[in-house]
C-alpha cells in the first residue's frame, strides 16, 4: 500500500526520490508525488497514475538536497491529483506524507474549516499538515508541533514532514512501519527496506510512538512524550539487493522460477539428518513448549493463511496435536480465548500486514506467545514477535505471492517435524520426511524443465466465466491458493472448495465447458478426489487435473499436467506450481498488469 520516501543529504533529491519511488512501486498505489526543497521555497509535483507518469510532470533538474515522496493508494477520497500526497498547510511551511489512517480526521477537518482553513482535498492526511502548520505559527517548535498534532489524532501513522523554514526532516510511526537509512552526510526515509539497499545498509527501525528528528548528519529518536530514545542502527540483509528484475518478462515470472533456490535457502542448516528433526533456532521454543503445548494456532491472510493451513495440517499429522488457522481479518472481532500454553504461529511474506497485527497484538495482550513466520527481515510482524522463523524467499516484489507460499509451507514442514519429534513422530519416520524434503528443490527444477500443457489449459481458463478448484486433505488449500492467484491476476471468479462439498453447493455452477482444475496427487485421498471429478465429467465440466507423473489417473483430464512425485505429506510443494504458472499465463494472455493487479497492494498495512 502506500509507500514513503524522504530524503535530506548532499545530492541532488530528485533522482533520489524518484528511485525510491520506483522501489516502492511493488507495494500497490494509484497516484504518486514529491515535494523539494532548495534551502528557500518548498516545490510540490504530483500525478494520478504511475511513476512514470510523475517523471513527466517533474522538472528536468532541480537544485534540492532535501525532499519526500509518496506512492498513495486511496482510502479517504478517489484517485485524483488534489489527493495525492505530499500535502502542504495553509500556509504552504509544512509538507508531509503520510501512511495509515486517521479515524478522527472528520471533527478535526470540521475544526480547520471553522478556522477559515481551506482544504484542498478530501484525505484524512492533509489535516496533519494543517495542524501542524497551525502549532507552529503559534510558536511551537517543528518536534513540538508534530508532537502536539499527534496527541489530538487517532489512528495509524508513519509520517514524513518537511518545513519550509527548517532543515530536518521529522518522522513518526505508530501502526505503519518507517525506516531511516543512515549514509555518510545524508540520511534517507522509507516504509519499507528494500529501496534503501542502493544506499546504505545502516538503518534505525522505528517503533510505534517513535518519533524522529533527521538532519544530514544525525537521527535523534524520541517517544511521544519527548524523552530521548537510544538509536538503534541495526545492519539491513543483504539478500534485498537482488531484487531486480533482469532479463525476466515480469517479478511473478522470475519468483516463481526462483522457488527451488528459495526453498533450498529456507531448509538449509535447519534439519537434524541424524536426530530425524528439524532445528529452528530463532524460535527459541523451550522443550517444556514443544512437549507441553496443547494446541496450535496459525494466523495469516490471503496466500499466507492458506500456507497456514497447510501447517496445520502438517501439525496435527506428525506432532498429533490439535491445530487450527484463523483468519487474522477475523480474530481480533471475535474475542478469541488464549491458552498461554500454546503456540501461536503469526504467517506473513511482507511482515506488514495490519490485520496479522492486531491479531497478534490481541494475542500477546491475553498472555500468548506469538511465534513469526516472516519474509521480511526486521518488519514489524518480526519485531513485535521478537522470535520465530524467517523463511528466506529474498524480497518478493509481485503482488501476488508465490515463492512466499512455497517457503511458508517449507518452514511450516520444518517446524512440525521439530514438533513432532519432541512428541510422538519416530526418528526413521522424521529422516525420511527430511530426505524428501531436500529433494523438493531438485523437483521443483524438474518440474520447470517440463511444465507440462499449461497453454492448453490457458485454452480453457482465458475466456470462463469461472473456474472452480477442487482439492482434499492437504490439497485442499492448495485448491485455494490457485483459485486466489488466477482470480487477482486474471479478475475471473474462482472459487476453491474440498472437493467432497462440490455436491453440496458449487455444483449448481457447472455447465457444458466449465472449467474445473482439480489437484489430485497421490495420496490416500485420491481415490476419493476421482469420485467428484466423475461428477463433474458427467456435468460437462472440462477438467484441468494436477497428478503425480505416471499415475494412471491422469487419464481422467482433459488437460493433464504432471508433477514429480514426492512423499504424500509434502505435495503442496509441488502442485501449486503448474496452478501459479496457470494463472501468471492467463493473464499474459489476457493482457493484464501481472505484476501490479488492479486494486491490489503488495503490504496490506489498512486494516
Ligand atoms: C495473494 C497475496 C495476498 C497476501 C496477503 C497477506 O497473492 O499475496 O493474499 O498473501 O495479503 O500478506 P502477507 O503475507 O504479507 O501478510
Amino acid at each position: 500500500m502506500c509507500g514513503i520516501f524522504g530524503y535530506i543529504g548532499h545530492q541532488s533529491s530528485l533522482p533520489i526520490l524518484v528511485e525510491g519511488l520506483r522501489r516502492l512501486e511493488y507495494r500497490g498505489y494509484d497516484s504518486t508525488g514529491v515535494g523539494l526543497h532548495d534551502g528557500e521555497t518548498i516545490n510540490v509535483h504530483k500525478t494520478v497514475g504511475k511513476v512514470n507518469n510523475l517523471k513527466q510532470v517533474l522538472p528536468k533538474e532541480a537544485n534540492a538536497t532535501m525532499g519526500i515522496a509518496h506512492t498513495r493508494w486511496a482510502t479517504h477520497g478517489g484517485v485524483t491529483q488534489e489527493n495525492t500526497h505530499p500535502h502542504a498547510s495553509y500556509d504552504g511551511k509544512v509538507l508531509l506524507v503520510h501512511n495509515g489512517i486517521i479515524e478522527n480526521y472528520r471533527p478535526l477537518r470540521a475544526k480547520l474549516i471553522s478556522k477559515g482553513i481551506e482544504l484542498q482535498s478530501e484525505t484524512d492526511s492533509e489535516v496533519l499538515a494543517h495542524m501542524i502548520g497551525l502549532e507552529l505559527e503559534n510558536g511551537a517548535s517543528p518536534q513540538d508541533s508534530v508532537r502536539n498534532m499527534l496527541k489530538r489524532v487517532r489512528g495509524t501513522w508513519g509520517i514524513c514532514v518537511m518545513f519550509l523554514d527548517h532543515d530536518l526532516l521529522l518522522c513518526a510511526r505508530n501502526g505503519s512501519p518507517l525506516i531511516i537509512g543512515q549514509g555518510d552526510g545524508e540520511m534517507f526515509v522509507s516504509s519499507d527496506p528494500h529501496p534503501l539497499t542502493s544506499h546504505t545498509q545502516r538503518v534505525v527501525y522505528l517503533e510505534d510512538g517513535d518519533m524522529a528528528t533527521v538532519t544530514r548528519t544525525s537521527i535523534k529518536v524520541a517517544s511521544k512524550q519527548g524523552r530521548s530514545i537510544q538509536t538503534n542502527v541495526q545492519t539491513l540483509e543483504d539478500s534485498w539487493a537482488e531484487s531486480e528484475l533482469g532479463d525476466a518478462p515480469h517479478y511473478m515470472f522470475k519468483e516463481i522460477y526462483e522457488q527451488p533456490d528459495a526453498l533450498r535457502h529456507c531448509i538449509t542448516g535447519r534439519v537434524d539428518r541424524e536426530m530425524g528433526t528439524g532445528r529452528l533456532g530463532g524460535m527459541r521454543l523451550a522443550h517444556s513448549t514443544l512437549v507441553q503445548a496443547p494446541h496450535v494456532r496459525l494466523l495469516g491472510c490471503g496466500t499466507a493463511a492458506f500456507a497456514a493451513e497447510i501447517g496445520q495440517m502438517l501439525i496435527e499429522k506428525m506432532a498429533r496435536i490439535p491445530a487450527v488457522t484463523h483468519i487474522a481479518s477475523e480474530y481480533r472481532n471475535n474475542d478469541p480465548i488464549i491458552n498461554t500454553k500454546a503456540i501461536y504461529l503469526a504467517v506473513s511474506q511482507s511482515g506488514e500486514t495490519a490485520d496479522t497485527i492486531s491479531a497478534i497484538k490481541e494475542i500477546k495482550l491475553k498472555g500468548g506467545q506469538v511465534f513469526g513466520v516472516v519474509n521480511v527481515v526486521g518488519s514489524t510482524i518480526a519485531r513485535l514477535c521478537g522470535q520465530g522463523v524467517y523463511i528466506h524467499s529474498g524480497p518478493e516484489q509481485s503482488v501476488a505471492s508465490t515463492k512466499a507460499f512455497t517457503n511458508m509451507v517449507g518452514a511450516l514442514t520444518v517446524f512440525s517435524m521439530q514438533l513432532g519429534r519432541s512428541r510422538n513422530m519416530s526418528k526413521e519416520q522424521g529422516r525420511e520426511l527430511i530426505q524428501q524434503l531436500q529433494q523438493a528443490p531438485h523437483l521443483m527444477e524438474a518440474y520447470f524443465e517440463d511444465v507440462g500443457p499449461i497453454d492448453e489449459a490457458v485454452d480453457l481458463l482465458a475466456n470462463a466465466k469461472s473456474v472452480l478448484y477442487l482439492g482434499r486433505g492437504l490439497s485442499a488449500p492448495v485448491a485455494k491458493e490457485g483459485a486466489l492467484k488466477l482470480m487477482e491476476l486474471a479478475y475471473i471468479p474462482c472459487l476453491a472448495y474440498p472437493a467432497g462439498e462440490m455436491k453440496h453447493g458449487p455444483m449448481a455452477l457447472l455447465e457444458e465447458g466449465s472449467p474445473v482444475v482439480v489437484v489430485a496427487p497421490s495420496d490416500h485421498l485420491k481415490e476419493k478426489t476421482l469420485l467428484a471429478i466423475h461428477e463433474c465429467k458427467a456435468r460437462g465440466a472440462k477438467i484441468i487435473l494436477i497428478h503425480e507423473k505416471g499415475d494412471a489417473i491422469a487419464e481422467e483430464g482433459d488437460v493433464s499436467i504432471a508433477i514429480p512425485k514426492i512423499h504424500p505429506w509434502l505435495t503442496p510443494l509441488l502442485t501449486v506450481l503448474p496452478l501459479q504458472l496457470m494463472a501468471y499465463r492467463t493473464a499474459v494472455r489476457l493482457g493484464k498488469d501481472v505484476d501490479r493487479p488492479r486494486n491490489l497492494a503488495k503490504s496490506v498495512t489498512v486494516e
